[in-house]
Order: structure tokens, then sequence, then C-alpha cells
């Protein structure tokens, strides 16, 4: 039988190591690609990916390259069904460093946001209340998503706030924003140069962009929980092809894609975030509602106990401190520019 690095390296694989399975990263066109298989997946990743650099092990975080693949952008354009409603109620994190991130703005008032994947709408309505005198518009590519927004700040209640389907890489606005804001979406796009394309063309002269998204080695014990409970039981079969749409970028990256685009960075930088979720509920309610590439792997019947099963085995192995509270190591990308 044959070891993958990964099993000889991780004595808890070892111990569940029933059959041959290996967990890996390999580069396919810039996108991420992590593939479980009961029968050796490096032989079969060598053969699929040719060129790719195939490091067992690294998990997510692995070094994307260039722009996006057709695949990845069909995947950004809708495969993943949000539960718009269940996000808004489960996101208390995300919602806490978007607060952060927004502070870091020092809104005047007057100003002209865009939102960038803004989701359920709660802090682009925050951003909304922040300048009176300016207006806000939150575009996402996630009509369940959009639908709530609206739902939930009308027109007559928010006045200076507008809502769009529109997918990050075909932003369709000129010259019209102040500030381009963007809270935990951006790993979910593809194609980073084809939003900062769209970005600067939508900012004013002197306009500027701050954004948060996941960044290089995000949340890598979410996969090893993953790889944990695929060698434990019959869900390899719904992971064989398993491709993650994240891309969890550098800040070598970034800032290469930034001046690619014609904007000036001005500060592009990794931060580590202890992420903090409420005991098992918390921990499962993130699952469920943003690991939508693990998740909509699993035919609907079997999502709550998948959803279950992984959290059990990130808490054998990350288990809750001393109040309860179970952590994930966060690592995300702030990026701060300007367009002259
Ligand atoms: C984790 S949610 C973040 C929502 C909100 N910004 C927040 O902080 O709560 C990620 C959002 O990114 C959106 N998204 C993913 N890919 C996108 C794309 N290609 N274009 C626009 N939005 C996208 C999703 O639909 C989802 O609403």
């Amino acid at each position: 039988m044959r070891k993958s690095r990964f099993a000889a390296r991780h004595p808890a694989f070892r111990q569940w190591y029933g059959w041959s399975i290996a967990v890996g990263t390999a580069n396919l066109d810039g996108m991420a690609v992590i593939s479980f298989h009961p029968k050796g997946i490096e032989a079969m990743a060598r053969k699929a990916l040719p060129s790719a650099s195939y490091e067992a092990g690294s998990l997510i975080g692995a070094a994307r390259k260039g722009p996006g693949s057709r695949m990845d952008k069909a995947n950004a354009r809708g495969t993943y069904k949000w539960d718009a409603a269940d996000y808004r109620d489960s996101s208390s994190q995300q919602k806490k460093w978007g607060r952060e991130l927004l502070s870091k703005l020092g809104l005047r008032g007057d100003e002209y946001v865009l939102d960038i994947g803004c989701g359920d709408g709660v802090l682009t309505a925050e951003i909304a209340e922040l300048v009176p005198g300016g207006r806000v518009v939150g575009i996402d590519s996630s009509p369940e998503m959009i639908d709530l927004a609206r739902e939930s700040y009308p027109p007559r209640d928010y006045p200076n706030l507008s809502w769009e389907v529109m997918d990050a890489m075909e932003i369709r606005f000129e010259n019209a924003f102040d500030v381009a804001f963007s809270n935990a979406a951006l790993h979910w796009v593809p194609d980073q140069l084809e939003v900062l394309r769209g970005v600067k063309r939508s900012l004013k002269p002197g306009g500027r962009a701050l954004f948060q998204l996941g960044g290089r080695g995000n949340a890598s014990n979410v996969v090893r929980a993953l790889a944990e409970l695929l060698a434990r039981g019959d869900w390899g079969r719904y992971f064989e092809d398993l491709r993650l749409p994240y891309r969890f970028c550098s800040p070598e990256e970034y800032q290469a894609w930034l001046g690619e685009a014609g904007l000036v960075p001005v500060r592009v930088e990794l931060v580590p975030k202890d992420m903090v979720h409420e005991g098992r509920e918390g921990l499962e309610g993130w699952i469920r509602t943003t690991w939508l590439p693990f998740t909509q792997c699993v035919p609907e019947e079997r999502r709550e106990e998948f959803v279950a099963l992984l959290a059990s085995c990130y808490l054998e192995l990350y288990p809750p401190d001393e109040n309860g509270m179970v952590h994930v190591n966060a690592v995300r990308l702030e990026v701060e520019a300007q367009k002259t």
C-alpha cells in the first residue's frame, strides 16, 4: 500500500490509515486543487495535472500564480448556492472583522462607496449610515444574498443605498466611487486581476480601495479536519474531484496584480487572526454557511450529518478552550490601494 507524504508526516493520519489517501494542493492555472482519492492521489494528480507542482501536506494556501481558468470563473458564477439568512445569522466573526476594517476607512460622510461581495448587506447598510451625504452600492454575484439585502434595507429606510447582482470580475461602473470596500469576499473570486481592473475603472481619480480577504495559509486546520474525516468513513467518494475556488494569496502576488491593474499599493499584508466560534454550534454554523465547496460535494440528505462529523473531527484535533470557545487559524490579507 502506498502512503502519501502527508500521511507519513501526521500521526493522526497513520492512526486512521486503513487505505491509501493523500491530500494535496496543486497549481492549475492559478487554482487550488485539493483531491482525495482512496486509490492514491499522487498518481492520479500527476496524470491529470502533468505540469502541476504537487505538494502533499501543504493543504490550502499553496502558491497561486495567475488569473483563474474558465472553470474557476464558472464556479464563481453561481455554482455555490448561498443560504443568505443562515449566513447572516452565522457570520458574527466576518462582521466583527468587517467593522474593524470599516473603521480604518475614516469616512467623512459624503463619499460614494462600492461594497464588493456585500453578501447579506449588513455591513453595507452600516456604511450607508456612515455616509449620509454620500451613496453606497452593494454588489454580489449571489441573487439570494442581494434579495435578502434589498428586503432588509429598503430604499425608504436607506435612500442612499442600492444593490446589484454583479460579479466582482465584471464590475460595470466608471469613475463613480471614492472608495471600493470588500470584506471576506474576494478570496472566492478566481481572477483578482479582473477584479482590480474593474475597481480601477469604477474609482474616481484619487479614489481608494480597502479589502480584507482570506490570505495565504488561511484556515488550513479545517482542511486537515476534512482529511481526517475522509480517512475514516465512506465520505471520500463525494470528494474525489473536490476543487476549492478560494484563492488565498500572498502579499507579493496581490501587489503585482495591483500594479498590473494600474492601482498604487499602499499597504498589502498578511494578518494572522484568531477566529473564535461559540462552541460546536458556532463552528457548525460557520462550516454550514461558508464551506460550500465542501458541503455541496455531499448529497443534500447527508449534509447535516457531514457538517456535524466534520465539526467533531475538528474538535478532536483542536479542542475548545476552557471557556468552550473554538479557535480557527485564520490568516487575512489586507489590501489598501489608490487610483492616482
Ligand atoms: C463570506 S460572504 C461575505 C459577505 C459580506 N461581505 C460580509 O462581510 O459578511 C462572501 C460573499 O462573496 C460573494 N461572492 C463570491 N464570489 C463572488 C463574485 N465572483 N463576485 C461577487 N461576489 C462574490 C458571495 O456571494 C458572498 O455573498
